[in-house]
C-alpha cells in the first residue's frame, strides 16, 4: 500500500462494476479516429482522445519533458471533435483523467488472454498524498462473449473473475494490482474506451451514482477450455520468462 489516496469501494476486490451505459453512440465516433500502431503485437491498435501535451501518440507521461504522472491529460482536438459523445463522457465523471484513449482488439482465445495479462503502471511518479490512479473501461461495442479476465494472482485460476462485455459495460479497475487482458470472441474487433482518472471525491461520487458492484458471478466458461488455456498459456509465459530471462509481465506494462 502506498500512502496515495485509495477509494475504499476498489480495497476488497479491486475491480467495480457499474450500470451499463445506455444512450446508442455513433460508431464513428471510434471507428474514424486516428489510431496509432504503439507497442502493438499486431493484435492491438490505439486511439487517444487525451495524451500528455496533446500529441497523437499514447507513451506513458513520465517519457515526456518535463515528464509528469498520467494525470492532467491534454485533449487532442483533431480526435475529441470526431468523438464528441465519448469525450463528454470522460468529462462527466468530474475526475482528473490522464491517458485517454480507445483500443481496437482484434479476436483472440483464452490462451491468448491469458498469456497477455499484465499490471498497468498507473502511478508512476503519482505524488505520495495525491489520488491513486486507476482505469475506466467503457465498453463500446457488442461483445456479450467476450471478457474482461482479471486475477489478483496471475499463476492462480481459482482467483479470476471473468467480466462480460455487452455494449455500454463499464468497470472501474485497480489494473496495477490486478491483472487484466481481455478474452474476445467473434470475428469483429473489439473497441472500448479507456482511461486512467485519479481515485477522489469526483470520482468516488461518479462510481456511486452508478450502481456500483465489487463481485460480480463470474461468466460461464467450459471447464475443458478453461484447462487447456491455462496450461497453453503458462507454457507461453514460461517460455518467455527463459528467453528473456525475467518474466516481462511483472514489469509493469505501459500499456
Ligand atoms: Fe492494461
Amino acid at each position: 500500500m502506498t500512502r496515495h489516496h485509495h477509494l475504499p469501494i476498489l480495497e476488497e476486490t479491486g475491480y467495480v462494476v457499474l450500470d451499463s451505459y445506455q444512450q446508442p453512440i455513433d460508431p464513428a465516433e471510434w471507428k474514424d479516429l486516428e489510431y496509432v500502431d504503439w507497442k502493438s503485437s499486431g493484435d492491438t491498435r490505439f486511439a487517444p482522445l487525451a495524451s500528455a501535451y496533446g500529441q497523437i501518440e499514447c507513451n506513458g507521461f513520465w517519457h515526456f519533458d518535463p515528464p509528469k504522472p498520467d494525470k492532467d491529460g491534454v485533449w487532442i482536438d483533431s480526435q475529441t471533435a470526431v468523438a464528441p459523445t465519448l469525450t463528454e463522457r470522460v468529462r462527466a465523471i468530474g475526475a482528473n483523467v490522464g491517458r485517454v484513449r480507445i483500443i481496437e482488439l482484434q479476436p483472440n482465445s483464452y490462451a491468448d488472454a491469458l498469456y497477455n495479462s499484465h499490471l498497468d503502471d498507473n502511478n508512476r511518479l503519482n505524488p505520495d498524498g495525491e489520488g491513486w490512479v486507476l482505469r475506466c473501461f467503457m465498453q463500446l461495442t457488442h461483445d456479450p462473449d467476450s471478457v474482461m479476465v482479471l486475477r489478483e494472482d496471475v499463476n492462480d485460476p481459482s482467483t479470476e473473475t471473468r467480466i462480460s462485455l455487452p455494449a455500454g459495460a463499464q468497470l472501474v479497475v485497480d489494473s496495477q494490482r490486478m491483472w487484466h487482458s481481455v478474452w474476445h470472441q467473434g470475428s469483429e474487433p473489439r473497441y472500448c474506451l479507456i482511461t486512467s482518472v485519479e481515485s477522489g471525491p469526483a470520482l468516488e461520487k461518479w462510481i456511486w451514482a452508478n450502481a456500483p458492484t465489487t463481485t460480480v458471478e463470474s461468466a460461464a466458461i467450459d471447464q475443458g477450455v478453461a484447462a487447456a488455456g491455462e496450461a497453453t498459456a503458462q507454457e507461453r509465459r514460461a517460455a518467455r520468462t527463459a528467453y528473456y530471462g525475467y518474466d516481462p509481465t511483472t514489469v509493469m506494462s505501459e500499456a
